[in-house]
């Protein structure tokens, strides 16, 4: 259990102690071929939340195995991981050894110190809020605005306490501390949840305007830029509200998602959820659904019998 571990920097080490595990940490597969595709998946909504263009630097504030960076390197001018985990790092570091444009660094606390003023054009962080308490979440939106260009731009989720779904995730959370020692601290790393209107004060009150906040879905989905750029924010927008079905996980994520919270959390067979994602065969998230779906069954074939090839 993660309240064994005193710092995020334990916890994640821990999790990462191996190639394997720090796969699993990152997007509970452990497999190459759903990385791969989970890895798309996301860097497609990166792409067009940050309008993403050839020479911008870039970089991913918890970076994991660079399961997004390994997707984005080719199209950026210069791809920057970092993360708190040394171990998630190294994995990092050799998944994108075959990039010239790429690097890797470790943080040492809740500050982006590889990160020079103004050095950055765009910057992104999936999957990290939701395991950060308050302070360093918006710690991080103060040092992310520090080391954007002026017009720079980033792009982050979080939990999304104000969504039906988004609430059941959390209840599971409350489930898992029910019975625990009313003293215990919680874990360090646990799961966060936000509303929309939290993370927009967190933004306005770090220097950034919004552009952009979905909030449709489990997830927050938030584009903030800091002022001071040639691009008039109305523009922005505009350009945003175009990409929006990209950028956004829709009905069909959040229904998807739904129902593996009950094979997760609660032992549901996966098997009628499988059926319902082939039969919707060529959806963009239903077919990275079923990956997902499929590597995530091969892990629990004790639990719920052989999964289905692909
Ligand atoms: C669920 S993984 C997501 C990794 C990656 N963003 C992705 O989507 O593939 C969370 C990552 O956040 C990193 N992390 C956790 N706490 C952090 C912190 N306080 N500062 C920086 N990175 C952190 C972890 O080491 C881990 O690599």
């Amino acid at each position: 259990m993660s309240q064994d571990f005193a710092t995020y920097k334990a916890f994640w080490d821990h999790q990462a102690r191996d190639r394997l595990n720090a796969m699993l940490a990152v997007d509970g597969s452990g497999d190459d071929e759903v990385l791969l595709c989970t890895g798309q998946y996301t860097a497609d909504q990166v792409v067009a939340a940050l309008d993403l263009q050839p020479s911008d630097r870039v970089l991913e504030l918890g970076c994991g195995v660079g399961r997004i960076g390994s997707e984005l390197a080719a199209r950026v001018g210069h791809w920057q991981g970092v993360d708190i985990s040394q171990k998630m790092i190294d994995v990092a570091r050799d998944r994108l050894s075959g990039f010239s444009n790429v690097s890797a660094d470790v943080l040492e606390r809740t500050r982006l110190d590889p990160a020079a003023d103004q050095s950055l054009d765009k910057a992104y962080s999936v999957a990290v809020f939701i395991h950060l308490d308050k302070e360093d979440l918006f710690l991080y939106l103060q040092d992310l605005y520090r080391a954007l260009k002026p017009g720079g731009r980033i792009y982050f989720d979080t939990w999304n306490i104000a969504h039906p779904v988004g609430f059941r995730r959390f209840a599971y959370e409350v489930n898992r501390f029910r019975d625990q020692a009313p003293v215990a601290r919680k874990d360090v790393a646990r799961n966060q949840f936000s509303c929309p209107q939290e993370i927009e004060i967190y933004l306005q009150q770090a220097g950034f305007e919004v552009a952009m906040m979905l909030a449709d879905s489990p997830w927050i989905q938030a584009v903030a830029v800091k002022p001071g750029g040639s691009e008039p924010l109305e523009q922005i927008k505009g350009k945003l509200a175009a990409q929006r079905d990209t950028i956004i996980y829709g009905a069909g994520w959040t229904e998807f998602f739904d129902r593996l919270l009950q094979t997760i959390f609660e032992g549901v067979h996966p098997q009628a959820l499988y059926d319902s994602l082939r039969a919707r065969q060529g959806d963009r998230e239903a077919d990275m659904f079923a990956t997902w779906l499929r590597g995530f069954w091969k892990l629990s074939e004790a639990q719920f019998g052989p999964a289905p090839a692909a």
